[in-house]
């Protein structure tokens, strides 16, 4: 039996669930004036690596990469925001010098060790907004990954951060590089990370790391006069709109994109995969993609993350199930669904059976009116009816039937 690779999953038995957290994201971000963008799932290589950066776990070890029938170096994307950018500029929008605020949803790939939580093929609702540079932005695009959680009545703490900008970052690295450069204990990965980007050092899940981390210098500590407004601004505003959150201090995000806000939305109620949604601004992606200078900040929710958090309302019974007793009637009640689904959602068994294995397919469909034709029925042009939701049965004229509107 071929099956499913390990880390990616069938969307079958989750499917209300998955189907109610797109719908209810959606929404929201409609609401919010963001619009649609697809982009598609293979990339070029080299979009990631300029993006993501190589100091991440993600290009440093999880990308599925390879070189396609024309012997380019291509990726299954890993994340939203590199392609969304990609797109921006392709479509010259960092010309215009508008806002522009897009959402989108997909499959996004990792190479990780699967467990709860964490699959390799894994979907993500990501939003992206272009062209503010004022920090109510920042707040309005948590307020919407905010406003989602609540629709879905997930439970989250959120941690906010602010990693800085060209000006002061640098600086903060050149402290961080000297205390790193002191310590004997580090992991494999920081000592990498210490090379290429220090600060990913403080995202380290190794308790070794972690406990040497209490006491390296923070970037707070470091912002410059305009990132220290920012912040606090952030903050303010945050507070002023019931937006309950944390500083965490060590928050650096596993994307090397960020600068400025940088946040997380965390979930007590799941496993060691806490991580419901993260995001930040990246001033700088545009321009280091090709494009003009644009401002730019957003996030994404995991799909998968908040399966165990959500609970979609109960389907109530809708639409009619119809079947016959006879063969001789299969024809005809073919014609019938092809008209009654121009008005209403439609189930047809192809296959004669008696009254009760109609009833129990109707009612595994979760139909609301189950329409059955036998002989009886056929000798007075009638349709035998049940609403499977009250109980009650009729035997109307079929013609009338097939003309009433359905409501
Ligand atoms: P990220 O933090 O890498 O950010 O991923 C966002 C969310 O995707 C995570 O908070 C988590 O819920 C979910 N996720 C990540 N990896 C997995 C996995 N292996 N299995 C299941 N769920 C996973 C980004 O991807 C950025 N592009 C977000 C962003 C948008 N920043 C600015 N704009």
């Amino acid at each position: 039996m071929i099956t499913a690779l390990r880390g990616m999953k069938d969307i079958i038995d989750d499917a209300p669930k998955y189907e109610h957290i797109l719908n209810t994201a959606i929404a929201c971000a409609k609401r919010h004036g963001f619009s649609f963008i697809d982009t598609p799932i293979l990339e070029s290589t080299a979009l990631f690596r300029r993006s993501v950066g190589e100091s991440s776990d993600i290009v440093g070890k999880e990308m599925y990469e390879f070189i396609d029938r024309s012997a380019e170096s291509v990726c299954l994307r890993p994340e939203g925001t590199a392609g969304v950018v990609r797109a921006f500029i392709e479509k010259k929008l960092d010309r215009s010098n508008g806002t522009y605020r897009f959402f989108y949803r997909g499959a996004m790939f990792r190479h990780e060790r699967p467990q709860k939580g964490r699959l390799r093929q894994f979907h993500q609702i990501g939003v992206e907004s272009f062209g503010q540079k004022s920090v109510y932005e920042d707040a309005a695009v948590i307020l919407l990954a905010k406003d989602i959680f609540d629709a879905l009545e997930v439970k989250y703490k959120l941690e906010i951060n602010s990693l800085g900008c060209v000006n002061c970052m640098p600086k903060y690295k050149e402290k961080l590089s000297a205390f790193l450069d002191m310590q004997d204990d580090l992991c494999e990965d920081c000592k990498r990370r210490k090379a290429t980007n220090p600060i990913r050092a403080l995202d380290c899940k190794n308790s070794a790391c972690k406990s040497v981390y209490e006491n390296a210098p923070m970037i707070a500590d470091f912002l410059c006069d305009e990132c220290k407004k920012d912040f606090n601004d952030l903050q303010d505003i945050l507070n002023q709109n019931g937006v309950l959150f944390s500083h965490n201090k060590k928050l650096v995000r596993g994307l090397d994109y960020y600068n400025k806000t940088a946040f997380e939305f965390i979930s007590v109620e799941i496993g060691s995969q806490n991580a419901i949604g993260g995001g930040g601004r990246y001033d700088k992606l545009v321009e280091q993609l090709g494009g003009k200078p644009t401002y730019a900040v957003g996030f994404a929710l995991g799909v998968q993350r908040i399966y165990d958090l959500v609970n979609p309302p109960q389907s109530k019974r809708e639409g009619v199930y119809i079947g016959a007793i006879d063969d001789e009637e299969i024809a005809h009640i073919f014609s019938y669904a092809a008209a009654l689904r121009k008005k209403v959602k439609t189930f047809i068994e192809y296959e004669p059976k008696k009254l009760a294995a109609h009833l129990k397919n109707a009612d595994r469909l979760n139909a609301e009116i189950c329409a059955v034709i036998g002989e009886e029925e056929r000798a007075n042009g009638a349709i035998w009816l049940k609403n499977l939701a009250n109980g009650d049965e009729s035997r109307p004229p079929l013609s009338r039937w097939l003309e009433s509107d359905f409501n």
